[in-house]
């Protein structure tokens, strides 16, 4: 079966397309900074124990990134999902769009929205290409947002969020470019929707089971031709 390394599983959306994934028998690498006290994703893991691997790894440590890549060399990755993210400190979910006003910049949280947001899910890729190069299916996707388009934003703030999906969004664009002539890998940014998670808050459109299925359906429509889009999880196409 197929491998699928996920960043973010401890909850949320990673956690979700972990056990979708498991569900169809594939094999997870399932990445979490602190996987001990994630306990879903433990459980998990308990229920499919040969298929379902939790790993220990903070995203933003450049250092533990490159040690997990060395460690995991010679595997195969069919897909490499980035779906660890952040909205900074507050809660999004309890605010809504008086999150992140003008004004309230905190130039540190920005630092910690990017490193998390923009940066890690470049070094994932910088360090695990080949394993994903190597694999049969060679797919990298980044779950970026609608608020980092930058063509439907029609009532401003969320100013350190917004900014990193859109840069991560010029990421994945250049990455599609890149992986696609040199390694044959399709690579794309993918919205999943305004998402009943910790970070979506109660309110949002769609659970996470609609969510992930729906990613995992345009995941495996992704091809050398259609990546480098800014895809939603319903198969639609967002405006950059
Ligand atoms: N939910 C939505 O409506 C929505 C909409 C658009 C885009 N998205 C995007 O979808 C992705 C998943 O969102 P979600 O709804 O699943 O969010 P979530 O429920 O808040 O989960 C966030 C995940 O990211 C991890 N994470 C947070 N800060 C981290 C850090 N500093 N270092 C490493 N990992 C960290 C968390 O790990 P811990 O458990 O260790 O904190 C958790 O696994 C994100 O990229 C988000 O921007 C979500």
């Amino acid at each position: 079966m197929p491998t699928v390394l996920i960043t973010g599983a401890s909850r949320g959306l990673g956690l979700e397309l972990t056990r979708q994934y498991a569900a169809e028998g594939w094999n997870v690498l399932a990445v979490a900074r602190d996987p001990d006290g994630a306990t879903a994703l433990r459980e998990l893991a308990a229920r499919h124990p040969t298929q379902v691997v939790p790993r220990r790894l903070d995203v933003t440590d450049h250092a533990a990134v490159d040690r997990a890549a060395f460690e995991l060399r010679g595997t195969p990755i069919d897909v490499l999902i980035n779906s660890a993210g952040t909205m900074g400190k507050g809660k999004f979910a309890e605010l809504g769009l008086d999150f992140g006003k003008f004004g309230s910049s905190d130039f540190d949280d920005w630092m910690a929205v990017y490193r998390l947001n923009v940066m890690a899910p470049m070094k994932m890729a910088e360090s695990f290409v080949q394993h994903v190069a190597s694999s049969e299916q060679k797919k990298i996707v980044t779950l970026t947002s609608i608020l980092g388009s930058i063509e439907l934003n029609k009532i401003g703030g969320l100013y350190a969020y917004r900014a990193s999906k859109a840069a991560v969004n010029a990421i994945m664009r250049s990455m599609a470019i890149d992986l696609g002539k040199h390694h044959g890998i399709a690579a794309t940014a993918l919205h999943p929707g305004w998402v009943r998670t910790d970070m979506g808050g109660p309110r949002a459109d769609i659970d996470a089971p609609e969510s992930a299925a729906g990613m995992r359906k345009v995941i495996a429509q992704l091809t050398l031709k259609n990546a480098g889009r800014y895809w939603m999880y319903d198969g639609s196409e967002l405006p950059w």
